[in-house]
């Protein structure tokens, strides 16, 4: 398994940052050489010495040679869909409290960013119960694991299906600490999660706009089940900071996701202000209807379904594309020795 901390050996990811500030993170094989137009470097020669130290290329050029971090890991693993942030992942740790011993959910698995920070926070006494609709998708997500870990966790099951089906199957009712949901409709999951979750147990959903938030807010509040939930977004600037030119950076990524965070009621339960809010004088169920159209007004026949990837603005890749980063995947857990996945 890949050390996190002592010194560098073979199957550790190391991140080599040139004189000019360039990067390039390459994983140390025996027999291994990084070669650039500046010089060659041995793996051999990074092998024994001191995470964070300076080494030099064949014609005397120096480079820092570091271990990545978690953060930087996920930000350079193959991908299949897109990732949640570090930014976020941060904060669906500490919205959600997710603590060393948890049981947690998670749907869907995507490339496994979010998958390889809750493995972190709940430790090898907790357990992730992760579910992924799409194979390709689930087989990224375990490559990049294996690649990280060394080989799969086995505290982690990853299911290949729609969480509404594959929950109850794999969870008992009420077990449950955490349920993270990052996917297309999260609202469609909120029952579910709801039978999975302990009393009090917390459920997180990140969605990117702000349809899908007041989508998911509603059903959270209309199922009775949960608290008022709580939404928030994280926007993080980096700033500059080198002697008297301290200022925010020129550029910064504005808009990642949203998230909204609701705690289980005790079953029977009812929220007093539930019942004040059923009065129902700052908007009507047709207004609801017309905001959100898949909620029709009591009475209504459904509505079509609105909600499609493209519509929401994500991109999607074609099953060829996929494929190609399943084998990346699976090829990056080899290079770094990892057990098959
Ligand atoms: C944006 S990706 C998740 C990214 C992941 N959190 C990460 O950090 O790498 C959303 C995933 O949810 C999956 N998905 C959507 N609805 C689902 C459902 N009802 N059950 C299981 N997976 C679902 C999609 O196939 C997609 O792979």
């Amino acid at each position: 398994m890949p050390a996190t901390s002592g010194p560098l050996g073979y199957g550790d990811r190391v991140k080599l940052t040139d004189p000019k500030g360039r990067l390039n993170t390459i994983t140390l094989v025996p027999g291994g050489e990084f070669h650039s137009h500046r010089g060659i470097i041995s793996h051999a020669d990074l092998v024994g010495i001191p995470d964070a130290s300076v080494v030099t290329n064949s014609n005397g050029e120096e480079y820092l040679a570091i271990r990545p971090l978690l953060s930087d890991f996920v930000m350079s693993m193959p991908r299949g869909a897109a990732i949640v942030y570090p930014k976020d992942a941060a904060q669906i740790l500490s919205l959600a409290d997710v603590f060393p011993g948890a049981r947690v959910v998670e749907a869907g698995v995507g490339s496994g960013a979010l998958s390889l920070h809750l493995l972190r926070a709940i430790g090898e006494s907790g357990e992730l119960f992760s579910f992924e609709r799409r194979e390709e998708f689930a087989d990224i997500a375990k490559g990049n694991a294996a690649a990280f870990a060394g080989r799969l966790p086995e505290n982690w099951t990853v299911t290949v299906g729609d969480l509404q089906e594959a929950l109850p199957e794999t969870c008992a009712a009420g077990t449950v600490d955490r349920v993270v949901l990052d996917m297309l409709a999260p609202w469609e999951c909120v029952d579910v999660a709801a039978e999975a979750l302990k009393p009090g147990g917390v459920v997180i959903c990140y969605v990117a706009t702000v349809t899908q938030l007041s989508r998911t807010a509603e059903e959270l509040q209309r199922s009775g089940l949960f608290t008022h939930p709580q939404s928030s977004e994280t926007m993080v600037r980096g700033w500059h900071v080198e002697g008297l030119a301290v200022r925010p950076d020129h550029r910064m990524v504005a808009h990642t996701g949203f998230l909204i965070t609701a705690r289980r009621l005790a079953p029977g339960t009812q929220l007093p202000d539930l019942k004040r809010r059923a009065s129902k004088t700052d908007f009507s169920d047709e207004d609801l209807a017309n905001w959100l159209p898949d909620m029709g007004a009591p009475g209504e026949s459904e509505r079509a379904n609105p909600w499609t990837p493209e519509r929401v603005g994500q991109p999607t890749k074609s099953d060829k594309v996929l494929r190609k980063k399943v084998r990346a995947a699976k090829q990056f857990a080899e290079d770094r020795g990892a057990e098959p996945a």
